[in-house]
């Protein structure tokens, strides 16, 4: 039984839409000599324009998608999050924030109504969303949910220059395009795609990008790279944050994101890297089937974000487990003053259990908090600080 057997059947139009995506695909392998690069296949399939898989009409998020994120799951992850974008606030004398990858839009409506609370709006809520369809789908939400602070919201092509306040960045790093690698016999490959009788297949290559071969030796030096080894380089995420570390004059910015320190994401035992795709809230690791209608992602390499950070002028300020970010943020507290009625509090604990729980989203993820001339502590990334590790 393949991966694909297993899988619910896409209807009849989302299979051409899959074709259509993969006849785009092919001709770019035909153009390129025969391969393709991992990382240009990922970006074909997520962000083809008006074919991939954040570009085109698919639902993607939700219990009607793929997947389900942290502000999906509950408003109170949000509006904790607002605790910390208020406490960078209260250092700042202009007070923005700017969202990457903002899926439905709940995340934003959520955290200014908690603002609005803490008479602490900022004012205005950026958003950069590549995905033209959520775009819209993020305008729906903020003129339902929040209508009367609808014209705080304002979606940006890209990053304004010298921007003061608050970065927030949940689940789209891990949302780039990553080049993958092969590690075996003391060598190292990248991988690529081909296409064989019109059936994709993965082929070995050389190093696709300059700055692979330099990683490469890094994580040589973490492995047994005799062995049959692969693993994924994000270069995409760190040159985002490069970008977005220039054009930050004053603030803070907070990742948040499945992922590991180097040590765990490069561990010897780790032997077939972090992949992963979702359709129909089914995780495989299969990325070459279902072209452009399943999200396909890898683990974050947190150190690889906290390097680059350093190195374009960033001070790293905490890195913890989304359960101690939340926890620290006043999680708990919030649930009781949110709602007295019983049920919803047992809904909400139940959300709490979801986000914080390490056997649930509570340990895998992780939040990295950078800063830029900050001068007081942070108090509330303190607690679980595990910087140590990265
Ligand atoms: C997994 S979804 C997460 C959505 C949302 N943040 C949430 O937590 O529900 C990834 C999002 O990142 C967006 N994205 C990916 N790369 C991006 C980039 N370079 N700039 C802005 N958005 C990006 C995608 O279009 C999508 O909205």
């Amino acid at each position: 039984m393949t991966v694909s057997d297993k899988l619910p059947a896409p209807d009849t139009i989302a299979q051409q839409h899959s074709e259509q995506l993969l006849a785009l695909i092919q001709q770019k392998i035909v153009d390129a000599g025969g391969k393709i690069s991992f990382a240009e296949y990922m970006q074909l399939c997520l962000y083809a324009p008006g074919l991939g898989y954040y570009s085109a009409g698919s639902y993607k998020l939700g219990q009607k998608g793929d997947f389900t994120t942290a502000p999906e799951i509950s408003p109170l992850f949000s509006r904790t999050l607002a605790h910390h974008v208020n406490d960078v606030f209260q250092q700042l004398k202009k007070k923005d924030i700017l969202e990457f990858g903002a899926g439905s839009g709940k995340m934003a409506a959520d955290i200014l109504t908690e603002l609005s609370v803490l008479q602490a709006l900022p004012d205005y809520y950026y958003i950069i969303e590549t995905s033209a369809d959520l775009r819209q789908r993020q305008q729906q939400t903020i003129s339902s949910r929040i209508p009367h602070l609808a014209e705080k919201v304002v979606w940006l092509d890209k990053m304004p220059h010298q921007f003061v306040g608050v970065v927030l960045a949940n689940e789209v790093c891990d949302a780039m395009p990553v080049h993958c690698l092969r590690f075996k016999d003391g060598k190292v490959s990248e991988r690529h795609i081909e296409s064989d009788d019109s059936k994709l297949q993965w082929c070995d290559g050389s190093l696709s990008h300059s700055h692979l071969a330099h990683r490469a030796a890094e994580i040589k030096s973490l492995i047994d790279s005799d062995s049959n080894y692969i693993t994924e380089i994000n270069l995409s995420a760190e040159a985002w944050l490069a970008s977005l570390a220039e054009n930050i004059q004053q603030g803070a910015i907070f990742i948040i994101d499945y992922g590991y320190p180097q040590s765990s994401y490069y561990h010897p035992q780790r032997t077939s890297g972090t992949l992963m795709c979702y359709f129909q809230h089914q995780g495989h690791d299969n990325p070459l089937i279902l072209q452009g209608l399943q999200d396909i992602t890898a683990h974050v390499d947190f150190t690889a974000l906290a390097q680059s950070a350093v190195d374009n002028g960033l001070q790293v300020a905490g890195f913890q487990s989304q359960a101690d970010f939340l926890l620290a943020g006043g999680i708990t507290e919030l649930n009781h003053s949110f709602s007295h009625d019983g049920l919803a509090l047992m809904q909400q604990a139940s959300q709490i259990k979801r986000l914080t729980l390490p056997s649930e989203m509570g340990e895998n993820f992780k939040v990295l908090s950078l800063t830029k001339d900050i001068d007081h502590l942070l108090p509330r990334l303190q607690l679980g600080d595990r910087r140590y590790s990265l």
